[in-house]
């Protein structure tokens, strides 16, 4: 399987990253087929607990069923939970690729254990911060996960408007991370705001309604326009 951390062409970049939570669940083996082969380059799994966040999402079973239906697809799950050391092992032996946990949930003294948790699990690690929580936040562990998630929208539902202020804080981070290094953006991302967010150094970008809330036919455009095709 490509590692999207280390192994992915500089020309392939920024990756598409539809959020399964705009998808029909009725139809989530249809509706991911389509986006990956339409183009998307991961799955994004929006995992939410109803206490760090005001909704509940899914949980390891969804991660299950989708690395069973896509042994192939890469599987990116955002756990906006108040305790995810819980969720570690349950998610990695789901068959999740890369893990993404919260500044605001561990404080900064407790990235680098969660890090090194997830690695050990087998699985990259992500650290995500909110629109409020500032850079200087995050700067004495940037080096310890693979991926940084700046978000871009007060998580807990899809179909926010994009918080443009936020921009900013991916253009303090890009020049500190390393080239293997990933810088994503997750909320409120969609075709006419694709290019503030690239050029901001983002080359992860999660999109949920802007990929879902459209025809399936028209999945595949909108994820070429997000990459700025
Ligand atoms: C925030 C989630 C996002 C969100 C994206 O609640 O982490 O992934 O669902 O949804 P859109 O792209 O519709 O803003
Ligand atoms: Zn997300």
């Amino acid at each position: 399987m490509r590692n999207l951390f280390t192994d992915v062409l500089p020309d392939r970049l920024p990756l598409i990253a539809p959020s399964i939570l705009s998808a029909n669940f009725a139809h989530m083996g249809a509706d991911c087929r389509g986006v990956l082969d339409g183009g998307a380059d991961l799955l994004h799994l929006d995992v939410m607990d109803g206490h760090f966040v005001g909704n509940l999402t899914m949980g390891p079973d969804m991660c299950r069923s989708l690395r069973r239906e896509f042994p192939d697809a890469f599987l990116d799950v955002h756990l906006m939970v108040s305790q995810p050391d819980r969720f570690v092992e349950p998610f990695a032996r789901a068959g999740a690729n890369n893990l993404t946990f919260h500044i605001e949930a561990v404080g900064a003294q407790g990235v680098a254990s969660l890090v090194r948790r997830i690695h050990d699990a087998g699985c990259t690690a992500g650290l995500a911060l909110n629109p409020p929580t500032p850079v200087s936040d995050i700067l004495g562990v940037l080096a310890e996960p693979d991926l940084i998630l700046v978000m871009s929208v007060n998580p807990g539902y899809s179909g926010q408007a994009f918080i443009s202020e936020t921009l900013d804080k991916a253009t303090q981070i890009r020049p500190r991370l390393r080239t293997t290094q990933r810088l994503e953006m997750d909320g409120g991302i969609r075709p006419e705001n694709a290019a503030e967010v690239r050029g901001a150094g983002c080359d992860v970008m999660v999109a949920a309604s802007a990929v879902f809330g459209v025809p399936a036919g028209d999945r595949p455009r909108i994820i070429r326009a997000l990459r700025g095709e």
